[in-house]
């Protein structure tokens, strides 16, 4: 896939420059100096010849075919290079320059003609405003960039080529090895989906890291991503992501829900590991790249010192890491030789005059210990130790072991050699602990994924028409904000679970129907205008008899009038009150690039303070829906605590997927909530007291 822009029989760099420091020379020399095999063709109206290659007036004149086209020309000249592409049968083109959407109207309009004049050659296209793209296998280094990372195993693409710079000095400096690393720039045709694909294709890339202002279709991204992460580990950094939800959201889901929570779920959904910051893209990236999965959580700390390792000790606490004692075998075998004042608990602290011996020793007991699936090794440089004596002992040992070892070697000037030993040896090494630790923990999760059970989706009976009839009349109306009654049609028509509730227009009426639901009841505004009914003093709970429904209907009426004069009220509705039961909050959210989004929380009507609430995005497979349910604080709560009874969590989850399959059936739905879902012991049935949905045409 995408064979010609990795591994060409032949370039031609259009705008090839005889002038050193223009990006046309740069790229020309990069292809040359790197040791590409294959035929490189400066096109140059004005040069017989550059860099002793003999140079072409344009692409048509070249005798021979041509794979890719390296197009270094400022962006108006670009749409007649891509014109001659076309007829010289060239399928590969990558663009250098900027000018384009980028800048605003004008170049997107020049990006629009570009993508539709390739799309219509049969030409793919990397760039525009990119740096180009390198292949080690095929020593191709077909961009601007200072250098040549060293070979390896890593596969790299980046939104942004000014950080494809950073990360290749970066790279140079710590003799990272990189496969492929890839600038996508404004990603007009070929974007991090299909790169990511061919990554995954790749044998040389084992590692795929990626560097993200936005996805370009959320669904084909996740797809992708799911079938590479399961055998190739995929980590990337995203940035640009909003926090804040919509300021004007009509529902808590859309007002708890930002872009990060998007990525995030999509992130977890396709197995991807979310890299925090670059720090830890390239922390966890080491790891990845050079050591193998845990195998388990249980992990080895070894020190020297006491802070580090409680520093690192504390790190695992907020980690899926076990850091259990060390069996009493091994801590036996550990006494025979560590001094009476070492600890082999864990972290195993082999005391400050530790020398590189004792390291040595501990760290044969501890791989020794099967049932310890990672070992971290932290050191200060004390006066007792040279660490490079030490580091060389744990390369040698880590040669036979089957687990990953890491390393912290706290320091700068007397640690530097010993790094360097790491380096060399495929040994990830960190400045602290912490890094180290959320590195394995990155690596343990991934090996979760990778051990997943396969996606069940289940489906669900639903009437379809009724709903698409309730959604046309609101249209009809001018409306987008369905009143709660319609609300309650569609769950029903999805099989939601809803408390009996009928619409009061007097007082009287209202006494009538609560007689017949039998109280106590509920009641509450009915009117299109008031969206959050409490905050408007528009719900009385616990009604025990008529005088009570009766005051509660003017206190209701006239609360409203008063707060909001201008509600169109349509009644009063009386609802069975269900008497029982744990408040959560379902919801439905769009997101731009993934599309529909489902949020599950603790409900109520404290659900914007507690915002204590999980995403995923919609399809839901059942163990996604169970995972989202585990998510929150709170589900302690619901699997009962003091002594309360579990509620029905299998209820949660069918509720979260009748919805799932709702929002994915009517693509007009925007936002919604059911909040609360009043969710009852096992056994009981979950009900929907209160929902909201809005559309759009
Ligand atoms: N049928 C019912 N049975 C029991 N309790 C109920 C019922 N209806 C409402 N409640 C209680 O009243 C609270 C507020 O009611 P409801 O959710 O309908 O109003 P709201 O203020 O519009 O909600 P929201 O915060 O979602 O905007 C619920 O959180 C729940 O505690
Ligand atoms: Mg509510």
């Amino acid at each position: 896939m995408l064979e010609h822009f990795f591994n060409p029989s032949s370039v031609a760099v259009v705008g090839a420059s005889q002038s050193p420091g223009k990006i046309g020379y740069d790229i020309l020399n990069n292809i040359l100096q790197y040791g590409y095999a294959g035929a490189v063709y400066p096109i140059n109206p004005n040069a017989q010849e550059i860099l002793g290659r003999r140079a072409y007036p344009d692409l048509t004149s070249v005798p021979a075919d041509i794979d890719l086209a390296i197009i270094a020309l400022p962006a108006p000249a670009v749409l007649n290079v891509v014109e001659q592409c076309g007829k010289k049968k060239v399928d590969s083109v990558v663009i250098i320059a900027a000018g384009f959407k980028e800048i605003g109207p004008e170049g997107a309009r020049l990006e629009e003609a570009l993508a539709t004049r390739a799309r219509k050659l049969g030409i793919r296209m990397i760039g525009p405003n990119c740096l180009g793209l390198i292949d080690t296998a095929s020593s191709l280094n077909a961009s601007f960039a200072a250098g040549m990372p060293p070979n390896g195993h890593i596969g790299f693409f980046s939104q942004s080529g000014a950080l494809c710079v950073a990360i290749l000095d970066w790279a140079l400096g710590e003799n990272i090895g990189f496969s492929k690393f890839v600038s996508l720039g404004n990603k007009t045709d070929i974007s991090e989906t299909e790169i990511m694909l061919s990554m995954g294709k790749d044998e040389n890339t084992r590692v795929i890291l990626g560097y993200l202002e936005s996805v370009e279709d959320g669904p084909r991204f996740m797809k992708a991503a799911r079938q590479i992460s399961k055998n190739k580990p995929i980590i990337i950094v995203k940035s640009g992501t909003t926090t804040a939800g919509a300021k004007a959201a009509s529902s808590h889901t859309g007002a708890l829900a930002g872009s990060n929570h998007a990525y995030d779920a999509a992130f977890k959904q396709s197995g991807i590991i979310h890299a925090e910051s670059m720090h830890s893209l390239f922390g966890y990236a080491m790891a990845f790249a050079n050591q193998p999965l845990p195998k388990g959580p249980r992990l080895a700390i070894i020190t020297n010192s006491g802070g580090p390792g409680i520093l690192a000790a504390d790190a695992c606490d907020k980690s899926s890491l076990h850091l259990s004692p060390i069996r009493k075998e091994t801590a036996d075998r550990l006494r025979e030789f560590l001094p009476p004042a070492a600890s082999v608990y864990n972290p195993v602290d082999i005391i400050g005059d530790a020398s590189h011996e004792r390291y040595e020793k501990t760290l044969e007991v501890i791989l020794k210990d099967d049932s310890i699936r990672g070992v971290v090794i932290l050191l200060t440089p004390t006066a007792a130790v040279d660490p490079e004596a030490v580091a060389q002992r744990i390369v040698n040992l880590a040669k036979d072991a089957d687990k990953p070892i890491l390393t912290s070697f706290m320091g700068e000037k007397k640690v530097r050699s010993a790094r360097k030993i790491f380096q060399d040896h495929a040994i990830p090494s960190y400045d602290y602990p912490e890094d180290a630790i959320s590195a394995l923990d990155a690596m343990l999760s991934y090996r979760k994924w990778q051990e997943g059970p396969e996606r069940q989706y289940r489906h669900f009976e639903a009437d379809r028409l009724k709903v698409r009839k309730i959604f046309a009349s609101v249209i009809k109306q001018h409306r987008h904000d369905l009143i709660e009654s319609e609300a309650r049609e569609i769950l029903n028509a999805y099989g939601f679970r809803l408390p009996e509730s009928h619409m009061a227009r007097t007082t009287k009426e209202a006494v009538i129907i609560a007689s017949e639901i039998g109280y106590p009841v509920v009641m509450k505004i009915a009117s299109p205008d008031v969206l959050h009914k409490s905050d408007m003093g528009g719900v009385r709970v616990g009604l025990g008899n008529a005088a009570m429904v009766e005051d509660a209907f003017f206190e209701i009426t006239s609360s409203i009038q008063l707060r909001q004069p201008s509600a169109r009220i349509l009644g009063v509705m009386v609802q069975e009150m269900i008497r029982e039961g744990k408040e959560v909050i379902l919801g439905i959210t769009r997101d731009i690039q993934f599309g529909p989004m489902i949020m599950f929380g603790l409900g109520g009507i404290y659900v914007e303070v507690l915002k204590d609430v999980a995403f995923r995005i919609a399809p839901l497979s059942e163990e996604e829906a169970d995972a989202m349910i585990r998510d929150i604080r709170a589900f302690p709560l619901l699997r009962g605590v003091r002594g309360e009874a579990p509620v029905d969590i299998k209820g949660i989850q069918d509720a979260l997927l009748r919805l799932s399959q709702l929002a994915i059936d009517f693509p007009e739905i925007v936002e919604g909530d059911i909040n609360p879902l009043l969710v009852c012991p096992e056994g009981q049935a979950t009900v929907a007291v209160d929902a909201r949905i809005t559309i759009q045409e």
